[in-house]
């Protein structure tokens, strides 16, 4: 049975994943029967997409809280805010830029409003794999090239809690009269506390899009759509948002976001004090080590001296483990920890693990994680590629060949065929690794011979958009 199979997770693992209520050990909902919440619309119960009492009320609170012209509740996660703002912004077939290690959710608002991708790059470490942010005379040089450009998505903070400078950003974007979307899916947190950067709210983007439920206590699915700024259209809004959510929103989401906000607001201060000291003193500890470290400002400001990364901070919450001297084997210790010490990280890379914190996590759990790294992390740090880590560059994805639009490939014949027979074939799915869902090949992009080199070499990893993981078929 599934329920029995959940429970057995509960008891067995420690999670370094989300959702950030870590296993209800931060319950908002405490003492209330998710059964007995769960109604329909009826004249006494309210209605999400037509409040007018306590959901009502909710939102406004929201709205004040958060100082935005509009706060929506969303029950489908950030994925769908993310397709709500994109096509709030754009008309079919419109120009759009785009940070092009984007989530998938982007690339399906991209798709269903049939819009044209641009792509910014952002910059790259060839030896970690670890995307950074982007440069600003490069965002300056695409909005001048592209006047058609209607609005401009980026990512931050990223998986890896890379923070950029929404500010900057933000300037350069307005000087050219565009619209600012953030997909700020990995930091609903910042808001709240004052041990991390704060939010782009705060610094002047447009729409900001946050899903409670990867780093605070809220339920999976819950997420934030923010409008903040009068430059978006709220009707046209309005209009997508029930068009990208379900139409029986889930009044537990609801009251799980409700309750998660309320909570971090006014009960929660006791517990942020103890988390902030539990993960400082966590992060201390680890940078006595003498072979691996976590990702913060100081590594990224060091990695920058090689090559600029447009990083402005590290998300302290954010547990990126790497390699302080060599490389960080990322699959070896992840499965290490699973395994011997029944600690599940978010995401594994080839050079590094990101596991997430959140207010949630307990002394017991950090005290375990740093036992585990302490005794063994140094065996995963290698001077050379170890056998599981390969030359696969995911910065190849800067050398794709756009033949047409993502959503014009939906127009064709679709085939299936052997991955090494692709090579001049245009791709008509998405190809992505799972984590982090960001495609490698986007429909409507030719296949060349190095992109088909690369996906042989990532065995170890999930790979979406192959019909068959073994003999690696692609439509
Ligand atoms: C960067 C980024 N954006 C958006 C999403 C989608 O968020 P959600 O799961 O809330 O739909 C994710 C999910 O992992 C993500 O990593």
């Amino acid at each position: 049975m599934m329920k029995k199979k959940l429970i057995e997770y509960e008891k067995e693992y420690y999670p370094f994943h989300m959702p950030g209520h870590k296993q209800g050990r931060v319950n908002p909902l405490k003492g209330y029967d998710f059964f007995k919440m769960d109604l329909t619309e009826t004249d006494m119960s309210d209605d999400l997409f037509h409040p007018k009492a306590y959901i009502k009320e909710s939102l406004d609170r929201a709205k004040n809280l958060y100082k935005t012209l509009k706060t929506y509740y969303l029950v489908n996660g950030s994925s769908s805010g993310l397709m709500t703002a994109i096509s709030a912004c754009t008309k079919r077939g419109d120009q759009i830029l785009i940070q092009r290690n984007s989530h998938h959710a982007v690339y399906n608002g991209v798709y269903a409003n049939g819009l044209d991708p641009l792509y910014i790059y952002p910059s790259y470490n060839e030896e970690l794999g670890l995307f950074g942010g982007i440069n600003p005379d490069n965002l300056r040089q695409l909005l001048i090239t592209n006047p058609d450009i209607k609005a401009v998505v980026i990512t931050s903070p990223s998986y890896e809690g890379l923070i950029l400078d929404i500010e900057m950003i933000a300037g350069i974007v307005h000087e050219y009269n565009k619209i600012l979307i953030v997909d700020e899916a990995h930091g609903a947190h910042l808001f709240f506390y004052d041990f991390t950067p704060d939010s782009a709210l705060a610094f002047g983007a447009d729409i900001v899009v946050q899903s409670l439920h990867k780093t605070l206590p809220a339920l999976t699915q819950t997420a934030l759509l923010h409008i903040n700024s009068n430059c978006v259209d709220i009707d046209i809004v309005d209009f997508y948002y029930q068009m990208y959510q379900t139409s029986s929103p889930s009044f537990v989401l609801v009251a799980s976001i409700d309750s998660c906000i309320n909570y971090m607001t006014s009960r929660s201060l006791a517990k942020q004090m103890a988390y902030k000291e539990m993960l400082f003193n966590f992060r201390n500890q680890i940078k006595q080590l003498e072979h691996i470290g976590l990702m913060d400002d100081d590594f990224i400001t060091q990695l920058a001296k090689s090559k600029p990364m447009y990083i402005k901070a590290v998300d302290p919450t954010r547990l990126t483990f790497i390699g302080k001297k060599g490389l960080l084997d990322g699959k070896g210790l992840d499965e290490a920890l699973q395994t011997r010490f029944k600690l599940v990280f978010e995401m594994a890379s080839l050079n590094y693990i990101v596991g997430i914190s959140s207010l949630a996590d307990t002394l017991k759990g950090f005290g375990l994680l740093y036992d585990s790294i302490e005794l063994i992390g140094a065996m995963y740090c290698v001077d050379e590629k170890s056998s599981c880590q390969t030359d696969a560059d995911f910065g190849i994805i800067k050398v794709v060949d756009k033949v047409m639009k993502p959503s014009d490939a939906a127009d064709y014949d679709v085939t299936e065929i052997e991955l090494d027979q692709a090579e001049g074939r245009i791709c008509s799915d998405y190809i992505k690794v799972y984590p982090p869902s960001i495609p490698i090949l986007v429909p409507g992009e030719r296949i060349t011979r190095s992109m088909i080199n690369y996906i042989k070499q990532l065995d170890a990893f999930v790979i979406h958009g192959i019909t068959d993981n073994k003999l690696k078929v692609l439509q």
